[in-house]
C-alpha cells in the first residue's frame, strides 16, 4: 500500500503524514508544490525526512510557470468571476496539484492519494473530482474526514506524541486559515468567521492598505497577444515573472483586497478575505483590451457564459467535458486579442487611461461628431428606431386602449 500526500509541509499535512503511517500502515510519499505561495521548500523536505520519509519518495516541484500558463491564464480570457467577485485564486490552483498528484501516483505505483482539505469546504471535492477524473480506480483519503481528533488540542497531543515539531506560534489557537499562491492569498476562519467584524490588520500579507499607498499614481503598460499578457512597459516577460511584477506593483499601491461572504458549493455560506493584487490589475487590463478588439457578439455571448463557467473552476470541475467546451469557445474569441493597455495604479484602484491595438474594431471615423465616415448614413437610423419601436408601440396602445 502506497499513498500520495499532497504535503505543504505545515503543522496539519504533517499530523496527516504521521496519521497515515499509523493508522493505515502505508509507505508515505510526499509532494510539494511551488505554486508562488511564498514559502521556502526546503523545510519540507526536511521534515519530511525527519518523519520517516525515504528521500526518493519526497517529491518537490516547481509548478509556477504552468500554474500561470495553463491555468491562471486560461482562465483569464474568460474574465472568470465567481458570484461577482472573487478571481479564484484558491479554485484554480487545485486541480494542478491534483493533477501532479496522480501523475505521481502513476509514476511511484501508488493505490491512492491524500489531502489536507477539510471535511466542510470545497477544496475536497475540487482536489477529488480532478482525481477521479484523471485516474477513476485511484482511492482518495481524506484524514479531515476519517479521524477521531476533533480539536486544535488533540491534533497538538498528536503531533507531540509523534514527534513532529510545532512552530510556536501554532501552539494556541490559530488565528485563521491561510492559502496561497502567485494568484491569490486567501484568509478564512476563526477571528474571520463573524461577518459583521472588519479584518484585522494582521491578516493582510500581500497589499498594503489603501490609505497607506503613495499619493503618486504609478502609470503602467500592459501588453496582449491572443487575450494573454506577455509584457509590461515594453519588456517581455514569462507568464509567471509577469504575474509576480504585476503582485508588486498591486501591493505597493494596496490594490486587490476583497472581503466577500460566498455560498460554498457543499451549501454554506463562508467570509474569506482575498488578496489578489496582479490578477487585479490583469482583470481590468484584459477587459479593456477586450473592449476594443472584440465584436459585440461575441463579448456579449462571453459574458453571458462568463457566471457558468466560473461556477465550474469554483465548483471543481476543471477537467469536465463542459468546462472545456466552454474553453474551446473563449479561446477562439481571443485570435485579435492583441495590443496595448496603459492603467493608472491608485490608493486600491486600478483605471484603465489608453487602449490600443493592430486589430482594433474601434473606428474615430464612425464614431465621431463631426462630419465623416460613408458607411454610416445618419438617416437609416430613423428606420432602425421605428422597426425596433413596432412592438413597445403596440403594447403602448393596448395599454391606453385598456385604460392601463
Ligand atoms: N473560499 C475559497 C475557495 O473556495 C478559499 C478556500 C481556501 N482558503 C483557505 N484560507 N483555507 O476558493
Ligand atoms: C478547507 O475546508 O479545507 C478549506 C476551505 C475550503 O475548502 O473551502
Amino acid at each position: 500500500k502506497k499513498v500520495v500526500l499532497a504535503y505543504s509541509g505545515g503543522l496539519d499535512t504533517s499530523i496527516i503524514l504521521k496519521w497515515l503511517q499509523t493508522t493505515y500502515r502505508c509507505e508515505v510519499v510526499t509532494f510539494t508544490a511551488d505554486l508562488g505561495q511564498g514559502e521556502e521548500l526546503g523545510p519540507a523536505r526536511d521534515k519530511a525526512l525527519l518523519l520517516g520519509i525515504k528521500p526518493e519518495n519526497i517529491f518537490i516541484e516547481d509548478l509556477r510557470e504552468e500554474f500561470v500558463r495553463d491555468f491562471v491564464f486560461p482562465m483569464f480570457r474568460a474574465n472568470a468571476l465567481y458570484e461577482g467577485v472573487y478571481l479564484l485564486g484558491t479554485s484554480i490552483a487545485r486541480p494542478l496539484i491534483a493533477k501532479r498528484l496522480i501523475e505521481i501516483a502513476e509514476k511511484v505505483g501508488a493505490d491512492a492519494v491524500s489531502h489536507g482539505a477539510t471535511g466542510k469546504g470545497n477544496d475536497q471535492v475540487r482536489f477529488e473530482l480532478t482525481a477521479y477524473a484523471l485516474k477513476p480506480d485511484i482511492a482518495v483519503i481524506a484524514p479531515w474526514r476519517e479521524w477521531d481528533l476533533r480539536s486544535r488540542e488533540q491534533l497538538i497531543a498528536f503531533a507531540e506524541q509523534h514527534q513532529i515539531p510545532i512552530a510556536k506560534n501554532k501552539r494556541g489557537e490559530a488565528p485563521f486559515s491561510v492559502d496561497a499562491n502567485l494568484l491569490h492569498a486567501s484568509s478564512e476562519g476563526r477571528v474571520l468567521e463573524d461577518p459583521n467584524e472588519e479584518v484585522p490588520d494582521y491578516v493582510f500579507s500581500r497589499t498594503i492598505s489603501p490609505e497607506e499607498a503613495p499619493d503618486k499614481p504609478t502609470v503602467i503598460t500592459i501588453g496582449f497577444e491572443k487575450g494573454d499578457a506577455v509584457s509590461i512597459d515594453g519588456q517581455k516577460l514569462s507568464p509567471a515573472t509577469l504575474l509576480a511584477k504585476l503582485n508588486d506593483l498591486g501591493r505597493d499601491n494596496g490594490i486587490g483586497r476583497l472581503d466577500l461572504v460566498e455560498n460554498r458549493f457543499v451549501g454554506m455560506k463562508s467570509r474569506g478575505m482575498y488578496e489578489t493584487p496582479g490578477g487585479t490589475i490583469l482583470h481590468v487590463a484584459h477587459r479593456a483590451i477586450e473592449s476594443i478588439t472584440l465584436d459585440r457578439g461575441a463579448a456579449h455571448l462571453k459574458d453571458e457564459i462568463m457566471p457558468k463557467y466560473a461556477e465550474l473552476i469554483y465548483n471543481g470541475f476543471w477537467y469536465s467535458p463542459e468546462r472545456e467546451m466552454l474553453q474551446a469557445l473563449i479561446d477562439k474569441s481571443q485570435e485579435f486579442v492583441a495590443g496595448e493597455v496603459r492603467l493608472k495604479l491608485y490608493k486600491g484602484g486600478v483605471h484603465v487611461i489608453g487602449r490600443s491595438s493592430p486589430y482594433s474594431l474601434y473606428d474615430q471615423d464612425l464614431v465621431t461628431f463631426e462630419e465623416g465616415a460613408v458607411a454610416y448614413d445618419h438617416r437609416d437610423a430613423a428606420g432602425f428606431i421605428k422597426l425596433n419601436a413596432l412592438r413597445l408601440r403596440t403594447l403602448g396602445q393596448r395599454k391606453k386602449k385598456l385604460g392601463l
